[in-house]
């Protein structure tokens, strides 16, 4: 036999680099406090069943939470040589307690143990994500009321389109980050199961009471097909895939403050403490931390192929390539949570320049759909209005005119329905105060939303 917890069958060593290859321990050290949490839960219910003696579950239990005020206490020490956190921890329970923390593996095995570690490790984290979301949501709807009248220009295709609020344009991201909320509440779901009693892979021949240690681990439901149990990752990938879509959104986001910040635009400007400097150019201001949150969503997008590429094809049920789930799911957490936490302060300190804002409207012909509009209330038909509209656009383009600025009579000229009522229905405000529909860009509307998206953080 060798030295290794599981070396009985075994003659022959690995290297040193060989077990550095197979080890999981620099990174799944991330799970020692739930891995401690599961085998307490697990020793409670072997003793209470009677499976092993309570006195050594008693034992187990002492030097179990021995082991947890070491954790806290930071004095910890663990070795590739032991491979992983599980075996790191049952080898330093062994160190402490003897020959009896060997009971602890009864009717247990590292497949159900390091899912259901892994269960725990989201579970207990997916409420702080949440949390940070529900923050940035209320930035988006404070900064939404403060603008639901700050006029601004909508585009499409990058074009000017047709004026809208920068309240408005907030509150769409508030939607996006509530459909990213509601995600993640359905991943609780999958996430709050229990895999532990799956033993390896069929059960155990041991009583174990499941239901028991789903109480004591606080998941709301357990794994009902053992093979499932522990090769079902769809929590992660769903996970994942919600934090994929996330940064989706906050690079959205990002890409339009960035843009918004130059010196083109001038429709924002980042406070300095979300920006920085360049080492040669004195002058400079960058909006690094929108970059870095656009730059990260790369990153995040590969967490998520890198799990699903991972568990294409595995057969059931238990495979090392499994190990390989960790460092994604771990790395996509940080992640998302940093850029959401950033957005957050980022949003809420910047100056924005509604001056700047509703100038762009004026001169940009963005409120030829309202002159196509008023000539289809008064009974041109659509299409027929469109292309008069779209010729007076072009003769103002090459007179250097706006519409507002042509003539009651060159305008007639073109449309005799136009009457002097026409001036009222070309200003930004009014383009945007006639957008009543629901949904609508209309202050009127935005206010109603912020009041709407206000009772929808109230649930959270
Ligand atoms: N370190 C392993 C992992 O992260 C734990 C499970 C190992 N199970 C096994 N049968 N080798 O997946």
């Amino acid at each position: 036999m060798t030295d290794k917890l599981w070396g009985g069958r075994f003659t022959q060593k690995a290297a040193a680099w060989v077990d550095k290859f197979g080890a999981s321990i620099s990174f799944d050290q991330q799970m020692a406090h739930e891995d401690l949490e599961g085998s307490l839960a697990h020793v409670a219910m072997l003793g209470k069943t009677g499976i092993i003696p309570q006195a050594d579950a008693d034992a187990i239990t002492a030097g179990l939470h021995q082991l947890q005020q070491k954790l806290e206490a930071g004095e910890l020490h663990f070795t590739i040589a032991n491979e992983d956190i599980h075996l790191n921890l049952e080898s330093m329970l062994t160190d402490l307690i003897g020959p009896v923390a060997g009971k602890l593996h009864t009717a247990r095995s590292r497949n159900d143990q390091v899912a259901t570690d892994l269960h725990l490790w989201l579970k207990h984290r997916l409420p702080a994500l949440k949390s940070a979301l529900s923050d940035l949501q209320s930035v988006l709807v404070a900064q939404a009321d403060a603008h639901a009248g700050t006029i601004m220009p909508g585009y499409t295709h990058m074009q000017h389109a047709q004026p809208i609020t920068y309240g408005h344009y907030l509150l769409a991201y508030f939607e996006m980050f509530q459909r990213d909320y509601e995600r993640f509440t359905f991943t609780q779901k999958h996430t709050d199961m229990l895999p532990l009693g799956a033993a390896a892979l069929a059960g155990t021949t041991f009583p174990i009471d499941r239901e028991f240690v789903a109480e004591q681990l606080d998941f709301d439901a357990v794994y009902h097909n053992s093979l499932d149990a522990v090769s079902d990752r769809d929590f992660a990938l769903e996970f994942l895939s919600n934090a994929a879509i996330l940064m989706q959104h906050l690079s959205r986001l990002a890409e339009e403050l960035i843009l918004w910040c130059t010196y083109e635009f001038n429709y924002i400007e980042m406070s300095d403490a979300f920006s920085t400097g360049s080492s040669i150019m004195p002058q400079k201001k960058n909006a690094d931390f929108a970059e870095l949150t656009r730059g990260k969503t790369g990153r995040v997008y590969g967490d998520l192929m890198g799990l699903l590429t991972t568990m294409k094809s595995l057969p059931l049920a238990y495979n090392k390539d499994m190990q390989e789930d960790k460092e994604p799911i771990f790395d996509a957490y940080d992640t998302v949570l940093g850029c959401v936490h950033i957005f957050s302060g980022m949003l809420e300190s910047l100056t924005v320049h509604p001056e700047k804002m509703h100038d762009a409207t004026i001169k940009d012909f963005s409120n030829a759909t309202e002159l196509a509009d008023y000539l289809a209330t008064k009974g041109v038909p659509f299409r027929q209005a469109h292309e008069i509209v779209g010729e007076l656009v072009l003769k103002g383009i090459q007179s250097g005119q706006s519409l507002q600025d042509m003539s009651l009579a060159d305008l007639q000229k073109a449309a005799p329905q136009i009457e002097a009522d026409v001036y009222t229905d070309l200003t930004s405000e009014a383009a945007v105060n006639r957008r009543t529909s629901l949904g609508g860009t209309a202050v009127a509307n935005v206010e109603k939303e912020v009041a709407r998206a206000k009772q929808i953080l109230a649930t959270h």
